[in-house]
């Protein structure tokens, strides 16, 4: 989704604000566009498409003098909303007196009314976005104090924001605030850095201050003041990101994807580095903030998310229900607040998030938390607003993701959810002795996904008997059956083949009238209960003719034999083993779209953090 940058310091501002973009690039956008500060002048260049071709365009316009003068500017990539990908859409957009500029993440919901206000005194709009009629409503308001102009034009706006404004007549300062859309500050030497995801902010500094909704922040190269809409000082502390820059670059894989498939041996041994407790056959999860008392009162577990990571809740809610024999259901978190769900305190609600900024699932959060739930969440993104205002709950310390398509944040998911699972179930039915056995399916799970990930070379060569179809059906059983619904998603994604994921029963019921000669049908078949009914589904397809992929157990040639393809998959425990078969598929989806020539990393229409309704 849209991205800003706002730089102010003593570095090249265009330089640093590209570099910025680039750097958010992967969570998806169609269009970009920079401003700069020459002197006593704005400078802006807009373009569609990529920010290599914004890159281009003010490379192109501006002087080599002006860029190295300008030290301060403000960025963005735009995912449209409202108005098409063009130039003049793009952001920044200028006030009426074209001294102030304006980025913008969320949405103004009443820019229709003050829109038609603005232009019967007499305003002129070139856009069709709600961020030009903020832009001109800070400019009216403006004084001759920009905070306050800013301040003063938030009171009357209704919706979601993140913004950084800039004004010609203060150029010493960025004025930035947020509400409902992430705004994160850098704190450099000598150099200030805004950015809406840290990812920006990494090649300058580890020391971060994020906002809360309703903060506003005036921001020069060596200070920063929050206060809130009402001028009142607020105190926010500094976070140290302690990320790896390094751990954002490619590391010499073609794709982000790629590399964070690789990954996932690492990524889920840090998820599950010193949270198993081998003695007392159960996991240790700090952030979830319950006593054992506590967690035997627990009555409901219900897990939120939004695709892949409600995908990761419904491999959960098997496991809260096998595992701790405690009822368990998934809700989709765009769903969630408009049913007026039944909750009470007995109800653990878990909220699953990668980003931790998905604006559904941060909905549905406060949601719960009005219902008095036991609300936690399940992030990957330290320091961000589900993670924040849940207060607790655990991380899942993947390291950064970049790749749109999400792969070693879903796994990291599942396994989390496989502890907390066991943490719950031996406060239940579950005795010591299965506790530790089943501590240690989990910590063998980085060595079972790194058999998966050797079989790269194979699955790209069955990856190439499947890349001209147009439709492809995934399906599985019991735990399986959501990741039927992930290597479906994830495939879809990336390579655009139409692919569907049902429970291989349901395929009866309709789809199977889909089914014609060499029509793909990746079934997971591994050595599950269940097993028997799925190869019968099997045959089903077969006699339709299908082309099928098997997703089998190490070992079981039987199975393997009447698949016309198949993938090898580590004997484990039938949840632990949603986690390698998932992995299969990742490759399976991710060399299909390499060989179609798809754009991996960034596919269209997608965006990483999806942070409007
Ligand atoms: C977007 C991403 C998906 C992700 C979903 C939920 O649609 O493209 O990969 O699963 O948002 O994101 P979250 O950050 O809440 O896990």
């Amino acid at each position: 989704m849209c991205g800003i940058v706002g730089y102010i310091g003593k570095a090249e501002a265009a330089t640093v604000l590209i570099n910025g973009l680039r750097r958010l690039e992967y969570r998806g956008y169609d269009s970009a566009g920079i401003a700069i500060l020459d002197d006593d002048r704005l400078v802006v260049a807009k373009a569609p498409g990529k920010v290599a071709r914004l890159s281009d365009k003010a490379h192109a316009d501006w002087a080599p003098e002006l860029l190295q003068r300008a030290c301060t500017g403000i960025a963005h990539t735009r995912w449209a909303t409202h108005g098409p990908p063009t130039e003049v859409n793009a952001h920044p957009h200028l006030d009426k007196s074209g001294n102030i500029a304006l980025v913008h993440n969320g949405i103004i919901e009443n820019y229709r009314s003050i829109r038609s206000r603005l232009e019967g005194r007499g305003h002129f709009f070139y856009s069709e976005t709600d961020t030009e009629v903020l832009a001109h409503l800070i400019g009216e308001c403006d004084k001759g104090d920009l905070f306050q102009a800013v301040c003063d034009a938030l009171h009357q706006v209704v919706g979601t924001f993140g913004i950084a404004v800039l004004s010609s007549h203060e150029p010493d300062r960025i004025i930035t605030a947020r509400r409902g859309s992430p705004i994160a500050i850098g704190i450099g030497d000598g150099e200030t850095i805004i950015a809406s995801d840290v990812s920006a902010i990494l090649a300058h500094t580890q020391r971060v201050i994020y906002l809360n909704d309703d903060d506003i922040a005036i921001v020069t190269a060596d200070s920063v003041d929050v206060r809130d809409l009402h001028n009142v000082p607020v105190t926010r502390e500094i976070a140290e990101l302690g990320i790896d820059p390094a751990a954002a670059e490619k590391g010499g894989f073609e794709h982000y994807m790629l590399k964070e498939i690789h990954e996932q041996p690492d990524a889920l041994g840090n998820a599950i580095r010193g949270r198993l407790d081998f003695n007392l056959g159960t996991s240790m999860l700090a952030g979830m903030g319950t006593s054992p008392r506590e967690l035997a009162e627990i009555g409901r577990v219900v897990l939120l998310g939004c695709g892949t990571s409600l995908h990761a809740g419904l491999v959960g809610e098997y496991a809260f229900e096998d595992l701790a024999d405690i009822h368990s259901e998934v809700q989709q978190a765009a769903e969630f607040r408009y049913r007026n769900p039944i909750l009470g305190s007995r109800d653990l609600v878990v909220a699953i998030s990668q980003s931790g900024e998905t604006a559904d699932t941060l909905a549905a959060v406060r949601e719960a938390n009005q219902k008095g739930a036991f609300v936690m969440s399940l992030c990957n993104v330290v320091g961000s607003t589900i993670a924040r205002e849940t207060g607790r709950g655990v991380y899942l310390h993947a390291g950064p993701e970049i790749s749109v398509a999400s792969t070693k944040a879903f796994t990291c998911q599942v396994v989390v959810l496989l502890m907390m699972a066991l943490k719950l179930g031996r406060g239940r039915r579950f005795s010591r002795e299965d506790g530790i056995k089943f501590a240690r399916e989990i910590e063998s799970l980085p060595a079972l996904v790194g058999r998966v990930i050797l079989q790269n070379e194979r699955i790209a060569q069955i990856a190439a008997e499947y890349t001209n179809n147009e439709h492809a059906f995934f399906i599985g059983r019991g735990p399986m059956y959501p990741v039927a619904l992930e290597g479906a998603l994830k495939l879809k994604e990336i390579s655009y083949i139409h692919a569907e994921g049902y429970h291989a029963a349901e395929l009866k019921h309709g789809p199977i009238a889909l089914l014609q000669a060499g029509t793909p049908v990746i079934a997971i078949a591994c050595d599950v209960p269940g097993k028997d009914k799925i190869l019968g589904n099997i045959e089903e397809c077969c006699a339709r003719g299908a082309r099928i992929l098997g997703l089998v157990t190490e070992g079981d040639y039987a199975t393997a034999e009447r698949m016309h393809d198949a993938i090898f998959i580590p004997r484990c425990h039938p949840l632990v083993a949603t986690i390698p078969a998932t992995v299969a598929l990742q490759l399976f989806a991710y060399h299909v779209a390499r060989l179609r020539g798809c754009e991996i990393d960034q596919p269209r229409n997608l965006a990483k953090s999806v942070t409007v309704e």
